[in-house]
């Protein structure tokens, strides 16, 4: 199938470097900077060079295949898969999809070391393994969009929440799939996006992707949802997620929850775009999920200047969880998941 996807690759492995697009710098500059060792990796993680749950897992895996790839020995290089694996889980804590790619990396870490096969061999099967993370994802969301797609019409207007693109993921993204699929089928979706503050992954990533690609999308402040909902032109919302508990609950980017509520308020679908990657069964409810806080100078001094007294008290979670009440339905490459969730999900992985 063709197709009309063309948005910037976040993650490009090349020349046995990671060439990862600085998402600090959009829309302004597009800059690609070469990885060349698991610190680099873990500090792009950190800093949001990287960010969206499935970008974060792919840039994670190939940081394992960069700290492994001096050792001299087998049992070195063992070691460092897991020695580095470790290190890059303390990048960040609520995307599951991360320690999701890390126990990927090293499942297959032990596989290879199991088949008595030469040094060269076991770090280039490491490799091949976050390549196919990567394409797997590129897979997976096409299918999400699909899946996504069938629940809209033609000149619906859909919000969306922080940036679930093509920028978060290795392709399409997972809640911005569909407007790409909308799009090369010659359906006309206005998609609605919120800046969200404190970082504006919604002004400066979803506004930038979906405009660049001739998707007709309005930036509006995020306290403006429930006026634009009031006023009848949102018919849906769909936002990506970086856990799923096993109830259903969902951890997204700070002021998602908002939204949730708003849209039930208003009588309006409130969706949720994911990989089976991002849905985490070993976590039974949102109340267990962990919820990275970030520095206050990303409230304070976000504007390129500082906005708020010197010394003043600031809270500044990254996430918060949507009660699974406010959840119409979990969009993955697998189908498209209705309450009771539990029950549901758990289904999804015994198919
Ligand atoms: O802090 P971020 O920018 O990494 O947060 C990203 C989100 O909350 C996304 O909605 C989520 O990771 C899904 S990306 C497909």
């Amino acid at each position: 199938m063709t197709t009309l996807y063309n948005g910037l690759q976040s993650l490009i492995w090349k020349d046995g470097k990671l060439d990862l697009l600085d998402q600090r710098l959009l829309p302004e500059e597009i800059v690609y900077l070469p990885l060349t060792t698991v610190q680099d990796v873990w500090e792009a993680i950190f800093h949001l060079k990287v960010r969206g749950a499935p970008a974060i897992g792919i840039a994670a895996a190939y940081g394992v295949v960069l700290g492994s790839h001096t050792a001299s020995n087998l049992q070195e290089w063992q070691e460092a898969v897991i020695r580095d694996s470790a290190y890059l889980a303390t990048s960040r804590p609520t995307a599951v999809n991360l320690f999701w790619a890390l126990d990927r990396v090293k499942a297959a870490a032990l596989r290879l070391a199991g088949q008595s096969i030469t040094l060269e061999a076991a770090k280039e099967g490491l490799l091949q393994e976050a390549i196919a993370i990567q394409s797997e994802d590129e897979e997976t969301n096409r299918l999400i969009g699909e899946y996504a797609l069938s629940l809209f019409k033609d000149d619906m207007g859909v919000l969306t929440h922080c940036n679930a693109g093509g920028l978060a993921t290795a392709k399409y993204g997972t809640a911005l799939a569909p407007f790409y699929l909308a799009k090369e089928q010659g359906m006309s979706i206005r998609v609605f996006a919120d800046e969200t503050r404190p970082v504006l992954q919604g002004a400066r990533l979803t506004a930038f992707e979906l405009h660049q690609a001739g998707i007709d999308v309005t930036l509006i402040c995020d306290n403006m949802a429930g006026m634009v909902m009031s006023k009848g032109w949102i018919d849906a919302v769909i936002v990506g997620t970086d856990r799923v508990a096993a109830n259903g609950d969902v951890a997204n980017k700070i002021g998602t929850y908002s939204v949730a509520v708003l849209a039930k308020a208003h009588g309006i679908p409130f969706y949720v775009a994911c990989p089976l990657s991002t849905i985490d069964l070993e976590t039974p409810t949102g109340a267990e999920i962990p919820i990275e806080e970030r520095s206050a100078e990303e409230v304070t001094n976000g504007f390129g200047k500082r906005t708020a007294p010197e010394g003043v008290k600031v809270f500044n979670p990254a996430f918060d969880v949507t009660p699974n009440e406010y959840v119409t339905a979990i969009i993955t490459e697998k189908g498209i998941i209705q309450a009771p969730f539990k029950e549901n999900l758990a289904k999804l992985f015994h198919q």
